[in-house]
């Protein structure tokens, strides 16, 4: 039995900062409401001529260049997003060309929403411990303020840009991915999407405006009650226990939802890991950008089990038990 493992790890987030208090000049909200609700004091916002590809290719050029990384030999690209530049070719096919990555190797984006990095890593594990890939590059990357509606003060406090990218490669000793859990309840699927086709669904008449759009309060619910039973369903696959967990890294969404989160799983709210305090809710980059936070503060070291849990548009879920097992950083980081 092969096995695989995170070897490397990088990020970029976007120099523009929109802060809350920008934000009130654009919308009646204020700081103190947006803190207290959300934990979000600012957020990164991309460039006009800035998509989610060359956010991808400045986290993946970060892992490099912090882990002496090649891509040349990557056999697999992965990217997880629900802002492509375009509906096709994919945000992968353009990352393979960009990076230099062989032609031989495959490429794919998936959809599944701020779920969508664990997703592409589930995936990524798969391709690798069945020994059907060596060198698979995962990204987590959403450029949302394209899609955001900043008329409307409920959603546009809420995102923002960025990217996390890692390699998995396979490992002959043992596999570092012990738990897995993952689901969809597509009976939620009108409580948060974007559109610009006049369509239903769920018998719901969805607002075709092309930006984002959600039922906050049915979001926030349903990811309280999930998680907890998500994570106790990754951590009975591993034969495992929450108190054996160092690091809890949930998709950053709302610090509001990470605390009753914690609380309900009885797990030390200070061993969770976000990225929503300075880069608001991110989607698909939100997990990989609080671990590489983590990494880089030098919090999450190899060795630590770390759980990872991503939720969102779909309704869809899915968690991973993993121990990391970094390769050494050749150079430090420049700071996010
Ligand atoms: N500034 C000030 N007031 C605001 C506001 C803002 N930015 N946004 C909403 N309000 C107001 C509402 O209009 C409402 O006023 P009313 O009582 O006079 O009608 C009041 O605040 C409460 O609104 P409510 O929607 O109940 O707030 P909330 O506490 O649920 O917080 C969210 C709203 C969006 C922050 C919260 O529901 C949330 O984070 N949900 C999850 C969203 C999510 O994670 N989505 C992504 C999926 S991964």
């Amino acid at each position: 039995m092969k096995g695989a493992k995170i070897t490397a790890i990088g990020a970029y987030v976007p120099a523009r900062r929109l802060t809350n208090h920008d934000l009130e000049q654009i919308v009646d909200t204020d700081d103190e409401w947006i803190v207290q609700r959300t934990g979000i004091r600012e957020r990164r916002i991309s460039r006009e001529d800035e998509y989610t590809s060359d956010l991808c290719a400045a986290a993946v050029l970060d892992l490099m260049n912090r882990y002496g990384k090649s891509v040349q030999d990557v056999d697999m690209i992965l990217v997880a997003t629900s802002t492509p530049d375009f509906s096709f070719p994919s945000v992968a096919s353009i990352l393979q060309n960009r990076l230099g990555i062989p032609a031989t190797a495959g490429a794919i984006d998936m959809s599944a929403a701020c779920a969508g990095f664990v997703y592409a890593l589930h995936t990524a594990h798969a391709y690798v411990a069945s020994g059907l890939h060596r060198k698979v590059l995962v990204v987590g990357a959403d450029a949302l303020s394209k899609i955001t509606d900043y008329t409307d003060r409920s959603t546009c406090i809420l995102f923002g840009d960025g990217a996390g990218a890692v390699l998995v490669e396979s490992d002959a000793q043992q596999d570092s991915f012990t738990g897995f859990h993952m689901g969809s309840d597509g009976s939620g699927a009108h409580h948060v999407y974007r559109t610009n086709l006049s369509h239903k669904v769920n018998e719901v008449d969805l607002i075709d405006t092309g930006k984002l759009v959600q039922n906050g309060r049915e979001v926030f619910r349903w990811a309280v009650r999930t998680v907890p039973q998500g994570v106790q369903q990754v951590l009975n696959n591993a034969g495992a226990s929450m108190e054996q967990v160092d690091w809890f890294i949930p998709h950053s969404a709302n610090l509001r939802m990470i605390e009753p989160i914690c609380e309900r799983m009885n797990y030390p709210f200070e061993q969770a890991l976000y990225s929503l305090e300075y880069f608001g809710n991110t989607s698909a980059a939100s997990i990989p950008l609080a671990l590489d936070l983590g990494v880089r503060e030098g919090k999450v070291v190899n060795g630590q089990q770390v759980l990872l849990y991503g939720f969102g548009a779909g309704l869809t879920h899915a968690g991973l038990l993993m121990k990391l097992a970094l390769d050494p950083e050749v150079s430090r980081p420049a700071p996010l």
